[in-house]
């Protein structure tokens, strides 16, 4: 998968692109991200990229020519009439796990990071193709939004992973949230790990995790619960966890 980002701030990605899971996916090839300066797509001498706001108003507007241009020419480069373009932005559909899946799909991502007061929409209504919010907050760029979102789809590409079956434990996969895990030493200034875990019974290890993803979710997240289709047997599960909670 390639990915292109355009930005006035490529420098804020170097520690995304270097580390861990994401920097050994781009060492393996099985992602290729490129930064663009939104800045080297400005033709006039003083590289401006924002402009006041048409009919008044507080702060900067980032004009459209450098970011259309940008997106021309990637797609140019890549062959393609048209690259999936999203802009970062808080008004946009709000960013899952299932819209994760859906981009990783992609084999070309274009990602447009804001910044200021606001990209002038024409971006929005004429250049994206999506626009996505990573929650409902404001953050100063679209920069960290664009690094969760680009973090989430790498770690679903084929391979970055060790394990598949990680990723389908996590958190979020099935609707659920994903269950506590514990790790050496089984007893930490008198706080036990759950004996169960260390019972070796595979079966009373998958029921215990699946009830505690259950509770969780239903203390937690009451909204994902509702929309989990939840099969007998965890309704039991579910049931038994609170009658042993309450
Ligand atoms: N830019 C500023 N805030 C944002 C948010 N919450 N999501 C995506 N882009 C943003």
């Amino acid at each position: 998968m390639r990915i292109d980002i355009l930005t006035l701030f490529p420098e804020m990605f170097a520690g995304l692109l270097s580390c861990s899971i994401m920097g050994r996916a781009r060492e393996r090839g099985l992602v290729d991200i490129r930064l663009h300066d939104i800045r080297d797509y400005t033709h006039d001498k003083h590289h401006v990229v924002d402009d006041y706001p048409y009919g008044g108003g507080a702060g900067m507007v980032l004009k459209p020519e450098p970011i259309f241009e940008a997106v021309e020419l990637v797609g140019k480069e890549l062959g393609l009439s048209a690259v999936p373009t999203i802009l970062l932005t808080p008004q946009g559909r709000l960013f899952n796990q299932e819209i994760a899946r859906e981009l990783a799909g992609y084999q070309h991502l274009i990602l447009i990071c804001g910044h200021y007061e606001g990209v002038d929409e024409r971006v929005a209504e004429h250049l994206a193709s999506d626009e996505i919010s990573i929650g409902d907050y404001v953050l100063s760029g679209g920069e960290v939004a664009a690094m969760a979102v680009v973090d989430c789809v790498v770690r679903l590409l084929p391979g970055v992973l060790g394990s598949e079956v990680s990723l389908d434990e996590d958190s979020h996969i099935e609707g659920l949230l994903e269950y506590p895990q514990y790790t050496r030493p089984p007893m930490y200034r008198g706080l036990a790990a759950p004996s169960i875990l260390l019972s070796g019974d595979h079966a009373g290890i998958a029921r215990w995790r699946r009830q505690q993803s259950l509770l969780r979710t239903a203390k937690r997240r009451p909204d994902l619960i509702e929309k989990v289709v939840l099969s007998q047997e965890d309704k039991k599960l579910l049931s038994e966890a609170f009658e042993i909670k309450s």
